[in-house]
């Protein structure tokens, strides 16, 4: 098979053909561009394998290609790497020894390019294209990559024991591109996998997370997460998870299985948006079920307060999983808190009252929270969901008026705290939160408006109420 013509549309192969020839060396496009250029996937990140030295060839590249263009070295790992137009370029020499971009082994530069393609990852991965004069653009694919693409396929070029100990991290790539390509995983790969879990505990948190965030933002994560609970990754990697699994029957009363339900929110929630925090915040909604689980006779099976518990451990999750303890993480824990809310609106009346402290209390996140509530409908009964939905349609309505009407979903309240102690002459103090919190819930109860003119009369009357004297006139 030959990619003469695919080639063609890129003017960077022939200067890295004719750069290599210059200096005796042999040269090819290896890897994942010639994977996702078979799949047809667009692809801007470029590797190059040469018979030798690595530096050497992206320095003639680079001087090729432009003269304010420089190459990044890596001495240490024998690559360097051009960024050209919005191309990343990377060039490695063949090696003998395992390819891993973040292996800290000494590399070996001494292979040919039959060594290097056996220490790849999987067989898709491991198919090169020649830049080479006689046989230009000719695939050289030892491991019939293009017959496990053909048939979406996952599998280890060599032994699976051998691939997965070069580095353990592919066990979880393995999983990636499966979720991302919706591939299947060869049985004996995945036996690989099963058998030496044990081994992903070498590998960085910070590496994992990364793999576990590319299945998340995969078309339908689910998949990944059902692999990785299978070949038991899940349980080492993110064990809270892992607790959601499972029913428990007392009587003839079971509660759903939580696990299944969080996958099916969370693909859910990947139809309708491509936020990576909103889908963590599918995948950690439930999360405190397993400890808030209780069983009464009466009620069956509850789970009384996994709201706010649920919220709780999500800095302890993020911490141990390397995520950012910053405004995302909090993002999450709020739409954790709040994500029964909604549900609860519809199920009862929907009184404005309601509708403002949700506004007041998610903020701008309010469209972000619908449409995780929207997703965590997950009930096999078509007329009960399409019910629900109906209500959430109501809700929003509400919502649009309420907020045109209040503009609570960035509440500044119109009197703050400087101007309590204005008005009655006081230092701070715990009477002059007192009197905010007073005028904040009158206005969230709707007894006065959001505004000033309704505000500073309530205001006044609380703090007479608790013994202080107004000192200043309205204005
Ligand atoms: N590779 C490997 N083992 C690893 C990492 C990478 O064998 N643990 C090899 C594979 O041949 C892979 C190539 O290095 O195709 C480039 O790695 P990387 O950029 O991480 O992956 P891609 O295949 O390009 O895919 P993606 O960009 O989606 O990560």
């Amino acid at each position: 098979m030959n990619f003469k013509e695919e080639l063609e549309l890129n003017h960077v192969f022939k200067v890295v053909s004719s750069a290599a020839a210059k200096s005796g060396q042999e040269s090819y496009v290896i890897g994942g561009y010639v994977r996702d250029l078979i799949l047809e996937r667009p692809s801007n990140d470029i590797d190059f394998v040469c018979v030798r030295n690595g530096i050497d060839l992206a320095t003639a590249v680079a001087r090729q290609l432009g003269k304010d263009i420089k190459p990044v070295v890596f001495k240490n790992f024998g690559t360097a790497m051009i960024d050209y137009e919005d191309m990343e370029l990377e060039f490695v020499g063949a090696r003998k020894e395992s390819y891993s971009r973040d292996s800290r082994k000494p590399i070996v530069e001494d292979g040919t390019l039959e060594d290097d393609q056996n220490r790849r990852d999987f067989t898709i991965n491991a198919m090169a294209i020649s830049l080479n004069q006689h046989d230009y653009g000719e695939l050289i694919d030892p491991f019939d990559g293009m017959k496990d693409l053909k048939r979406k396929m996952i599998r280890t070029p060599l032994a699976p024991e051998i691939t997965f100990s070069d580095d353990p991290l592919r066990m979880l790539r393995a999983i990636r591109f499966a979720t991302q390509l919706s591939f299947d995983i060869d049985a004996d790969t995945f036996s690989g996998i099963t058998d030496n879990i044990d081994r992903i505990d070498i590998v960085s948190r910070e590496r994992i997370t990364d793999e576990l965030n590319k299945i998340i933002l995969s078309p339908i994560p689910s998949y990944g997460f059902k692999l990785l609970f299978q070949c038991g990754l899940l349980k080492r990697i993110f064990p809270e998870m892992v607790d959601l699994h499972g029913v428990e029957i007392i009587g003839k009363k079971a509660h759903k299985d939580n696990f299944y339900h969080t996958l099916k929110v969370l693909d859910n929630v990947a139809t309708v948006s491509y936020d990576l925090w909103l889908r963590w915040a599918a995948i950690l909604h439930d999360i405190a079920k397993p400890a808030t689980k209780r069983f009464n006779e009466k009620a069956g099976w509850t789970f009384h307060g996994h709201e706010d518990k649920g919220a709780r451990m999500v800095p302890g999750i993020f911490r141990k999983l390397k995520l950012p303890l910053n405004d995302k993480m909090r993002f999450v824990q709020k739409l954790v808190r709040l994500h029964l809310r909604p549900i609860a609106l519809v199920k009862e009346e929907v009184t404005d009252t309601a509708i403002r402290r949700l506004l007041f209390e998610a903020g701008d996140d309010v469209e972000a929270l619908m449409k995780l509530c929207k997703a965590d409908i997950t009930s096999k009964d078509h007329r009960r969901v399409q019910r629900y939905l109906n209500n959430f349609a109501r809700v929003e309505e509400k919502m649009v008026e309420v907020e045109g009407k209040d503009k609570l979903r960035n509440f500044q309240p119109v009197i703050d705290g400087e101007y309590i102690m204005k008005t009655f002459e006081i230092p701070p103090s715990r009477v002059v939160g007192e009197i905010k919190k007073a005028v904040r819930e009158a206005i969230l109860e709707g007894e006065i408006a959001n505004t000033f003119e309704e505000a500073f009369p309530f205001m006044v009357a609380v703090g007479e109420k608790l013994g202080l004297v107004c000192k200043k006139d309205k204005v």
